[in-house]
């Protein structure tokens, strides 16, 4: 049987703009996204540019990947920056403790991100070390890289070959503080919070945008203690902020952490679990956002959810510290789902950074040697980017039978968003569901459409998955089932696919 469904969009009812951080990455000191995804060396026979990999920069250019997290996630908060400047063979090593207890060489370090960044046209989002580090370290680091003139950190940055300051607007005041980043009380973390971003100065016209390490999925209470921070409840004054965004966390999976099962044998009762868990960040994003309201009305804190993705165990033989996992179908309407949902809480979302983009959780691109797979999820990335920075619009879904039961959930198999951006509309459609084709009509009122086109990603099975030898196993396809009606457009989504529509409005 096939599921009808319809989705009302009002093509003249502009909301909120979808900031394009929300398709943001984020690249740590942990396993193979460094060392082996990013960075292969300059002695590498793999193609590169001092170092970083060309094949890499190219498929993430392809996306235009709006900015980049770096160095953590856990390890930022015992990375010493001064460890990775200077002559690579002279720089101190470490061990990183958090990820698989290997030593850490720091031949990738400041100078090498920023070239990074600037490869792939991406804003650095450096999240500094509360954990193990201290304020004038912090403080020293900004100098450092944002300020122009001259000043003892200037010249060290001078004598490392950097003349000109970088421009460098993400700052992270540590990360997961209630855990990994120094397992501290809410309190507390909102007063170091304080502190450090006091420190983190605007040098020039350099204007950072601090981020402090905020919950960990349902924790609304964190929230609320930074929040008291920021203003006075009920003030109508401009409210006094020392950070301009705050952090969440939520990660999918398909059951409790210590079973997280396998990222590529799954059955439908996983995967249904999954998309119950992926789901749950809608009432996370509310739950957070509902009480920054109170504290900021008019919404000039953003909610940053720089770690979000699936994860699972790490793949047969590799190493239990470098959360290498494969991708699938899965994993790539999981990421679907969250986008819909991301661009429905787009008026206080303003970025979000999957973990992470090579080799590690949910990935855009598996390296292996020489080879470079795109993931399924990089598809997904690939196919919405017309998201970023346009204007959302509302989708009302009408349907009766796109909703199965989950143990005693309800899980809504059908979810949809739309945009409009340069006189292009795009429509982004999941259907979840693993056994059932679903009709939907694309009911779109206050204006017209000219000649649409479409895009497919699905494979015949949620398993599937791109490796070097087949690489193309889940691919976007142009999609030629498109029916022009009145009220707009009818298509059929085949079980477990994502479909994007797009139109120049006439
Ligand atoms: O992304 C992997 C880890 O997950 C990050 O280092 C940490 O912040 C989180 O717990």
């Amino acid at each position: 049987t096939t599921a009808t469904a319809t989705a009302v969009i009002d093509l003249d009812i502009e909301g909120p703009t979808i900031s394009r951080h929300i398709y943001g990455h984020f690249a740590e000191h942990l396993g193979r996204c460094i060392y082996g995804g990013f960075w292969v060396g300059e002695d590498s026979p793999i193609p590169h540019e001092g170092g970083i990999r060309l094949d890499v920069v190219r498929a993430l250019r392809a996306l235009e990947i709006p900015n980049l997290r770096w160095p953590g996630g856990c390890f930022a908060d015992e990375y010493h920056w001064k460890d990775g400047i200077g002559p690579r063979d002279q720089r101190p090593r470490m061990v990183n403790t958090h990820w698989g207890n290997v030593e850490e060489n720091n031949h990738f370090g400041t100078h090498e991100f920023m070239a990074l960044c600037e490869l792939l046209g991406a804003e650095p989002y450096i999240s500094g070390n509360v954990g193990s580090g201290t304020v004038q370290e912090m403080s020293e680091w900004v100098e450092y890289l944002t300020r122009d003139g001259d000043s003892p950190m200037v010249r060290l940055r001078k004598a490392n070959g950097r003349e000109e300051p970088w421009r460098v607007k993400f700052w992270g005041i540590g990360n997961e503080t209630w855990g990994c980043g120094g397992n501290m009380r809410a309190e507390y973390s909102a007063d170091l919070a304080r502190q450090y971003a006091t420190y983190c100065r605007d040098h020039g016209d350099n204007k950072l945008y601090r981020i402090a390490s905020g919950a960990n999925g349902d924790d609304y209470k964190w929230t609320e203690t930074l929040m008291q921070q920021i203003s006075c409840f009920g003030c109508e004054a401009t409210p006094r902020t020392f950070f301009q965004g705050i952090t969440v966390h939520h990660y999918t999976l398909s059951g409790p952490w210590e079973a997280k099962g396998s990222a590529t044998v799954f059955d439908t009762d996983d995967y249904y679990r999954t998309m119950l868990s992926a789901r749950k960040i809608d009432r996370i994003l509310t739950g957070h956002s509902t009480v920054m309201d109170m504290y900021d009305p008019r919404r000039t804190v953003g909610l940053v959810l720089d770690e979000w993705g699936t994860w699972w165990d790490v793949e047969p033989g590799t190493n239990p510290g470098f959360l290498f996992q494969q991708n699938t179908l899965r994993d790539a309407l999981v990421a679907s789902t969250h986008f819909d949902i991301f661009h429905r809480h787009a008026s206080r979302l303003y970025m979000a950074n999957i973990a992470q983009t090579v080799n590690v959780l949910q990935a855009m691109l598996l390296t292996d040697g020489d080879a470079l797979v795109l993931t399924p999820t990089y598809h997904v990335f690939e196919m919405n980017k017309g998201h970023q920075d346009a204007t959302s619009l509302d989708v009302h879904l009408r349907t009766d039978d796109t909703r199965r039961l989950v143990g005693d959930a309800e899980l809504v198999t059908l979810s949809a968003s739309a945009s409009v951006k340069d006189g292009t509309v795009l429509v982004s459609l999941t259907n979840l569901d693993a056994e059932k084709p679903v009709e939907v009509t694309l009911d779109l009122r206050g204006g017209s459409i000219g000649e649409p086109t479409a895009r497919l990603l699905t494979a015949d099975r949620l398993q599937a998955h791109n490796t070097p030898e087949a690489s193309a196993a889940v691919a976007p396809l142009s999609f030629d089932g498109l029916k022009v009606t009145d009220p707009g457009l009818v298509l059929t989504l085949p079980p477990h696919s994502f479909l994007t529509v797009q139109a120049p409005l006439s």
